[in-house]
């Protein structure tokens, strides 16, 4: 079916040069002179997306826009008005519209508001009608937990994996995000094709691209014969892209494009290649304060997060961390049972490595238990685990430069011993485990107060 738009303008001229414009594009076009008319039409009909002139002879647009609201019309809204001042933009949005535009019309940027206004709202419905699936939390094999929070979790894999629909995994450090994905696609209709998994952390930055897109043969120095990238293999299939958070702007903007127009091109070719992937996306990191920060493009992040699927750390759920023990120990040869104080002491670990930390912690205590009997003696908790840095959710990446880190962390560092010491710099100096010449230097270095 064709998309239908709804233009709404007292003008007669310019109302039959917008249609003609976008007839041409392949819209079809619904027509109203005045606001009365376009309102029972948009309600009647429910078009796809309205173009409304805010300056009508009968009704002013922004009670037009109320009106539709009130009628729960769905349909996208457009404002166009000659008088760009910045109230009249407010009230719009405010009343619901997706944009404006000024008058007199530039037919190529309007086209592209078009285009937004409807992806949007395309979004917003797959979303809503996600939302509104009846869930049954699946059994996924692989995982377990019955706390209240590891349902929903069940429920939104059940809810997400007939559709196409991109998910954002989101988690500290070692919460499961990986089975998640590998969830999604077992129970997606593209389990017959393949789950394709990129660290984007992992690969250097100037290898990324090739490795995603592919490459033809010469299309660089060390490209000597053609490679068939990661979204070609996963034709058909999955495309998960972990430590989303480090994909590097450059390929960021790539994946837009890729996203949206469900083609690639290969390093050294001008040739669209079409591509049929659902993508699954993960971080520790909080990407909206990457967005806050300049380094992860805001639009790519919508398209990300159009179904967000969150992990919630194991503290928060202290009543699966029994069965999780159960499932680790049934892995192990011999049969090996767990003492009761034993598993209070990992019943009140903080565990800020997650489930990755209680998986590592029992493997080692049933190599350490006497008897097959697991004791407080053989639990070891190692206060660094491999990715508890990770599990901090640290506000910097390594692109903003090395120095720049290890100064943020210094001050950081400093700050907060001064506060624990209550000001006492001999206490924090203490505390730190460095000379009070060097906490004075460092004091002076960030500029932080007696
Ligand atoms: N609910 C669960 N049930 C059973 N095992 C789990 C569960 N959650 C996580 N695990 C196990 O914990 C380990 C870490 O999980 P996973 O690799 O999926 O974490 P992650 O969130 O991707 O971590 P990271 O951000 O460090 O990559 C894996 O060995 C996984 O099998
Ligand atoms: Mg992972």
């Amino acid at each position: 079916m064709k998309t239908r738009i709804l233009v709404i303008e007292d003008e007669r001229t310019a109302l039959q040069s917008l249609a003609l414009l976008l007839e041409d594009e392949g819209y079809e076009v619904l027509k109203a002179e005045s606001g009365e008319i376009g309102l029972q039409i948009a309600l009647q009909q429910e078009p796809d997306l309205i173009l409304l002139d805010i300056r009508l002879p009968d009704v002013d647009g922004i009670s037009v826009l109320r009106r539709l609201r009130a009628g729960h019309s769905e349909s996208a809204v457009i404002i166009m008005t000659a008088d760009t001042n910045s109230s009249n933009a407010i009230r719009a949005t405010q009343n619901g519209a997706f944009d404006y535009i000024a008058k007199p019309i530039n037919d190529e940027h309007l086209l592209v508001l078009i285009r937004r206004a409807l992806e949007y709202r395309r979004l917003e419905q797959e979303v809503r009608s996600l939302r509104q699936a009846p869930a049954e939390a699946p059994a996924i094999p692989g995982m377990v937990g019955h706390s209240l929070a590891m349902q929903e979790v069940y429920k939104m894999i059940g809810r997400v994996a007939n559709s196409d629909a991109t998910v954002l995994i989101t988690g500290e450090s070692g919460t499961g995000k990986e089975l998640v994905a590998n969830a999604i696609h077992e129970f997606s209709r593209r389990s017959a094709g393949r789950l394709v998994k990129v660290n984007c952390a992992a690969i250097p930055e100037n290898l990324l691209e090739a490795e995603l897109f592919g490459h033809e043969k010469g299309a660089f120095t060390n490209a000597l014969a053609r490679r068939i990238g990661r979204f070609e293999q996963a034709q058909g299939g999955t495309l998960f892209l972990d430590e989303i958070a480090e994909l590097p702007l450059a390929v960021q903007a790539k994946l837009l494009r890729a996203i949206q127009d469900r083609s690639i091109e290969r390093l050294g070719s001008n040739t669209a290649i079409a591509v049929d992937f659902r993508l699954i996306t993960a971080t520790a990191h909080d990407l909206s304060q990457a967005v806050a920060n300049g380094r992860f493009r805001e639009d790519l992040f919508y398209r990300l997060n159009v179904v967000n699927v969150h992990l919630p750390p194991l503290r928060t759920r202290p009543e699966d961390i029994p069965l999780l023990i159960q499932r680790f120990l049934n892995r192990s040869q011999r049969p090996v049972s767990i003492r009761e104080d034993a598993l209070s002491l990992l019943l009140g670990h903080t565990w800020p490595g997650n489930v990755r930390e209680l998986e590592n912690v029992i493997t080692r205590a049933i190599v350490l238990a006497p008897g097959g009997v697991i004791t407080p003696d053989s639990i070891q908790f190692s206060d660094r685990m491999p990715n508890a840095a990770a599990a901090l959710e640290l506000p910097f990446s390594h692109r903003d430069g090395y120095w720049n880190v290890i100064r943020r962390v210094e001050s950081q560092l400093i700050r907060t011993a001064l506060e624990d010491a209550r000001g006492n710099k001999a206490e924090a100096a203490r505390a730190l485990g460095i000379q009070r010449r060097l906490l004075y230097e460092k004091m002076a270095e960030f500029g932080i107060a007696e």
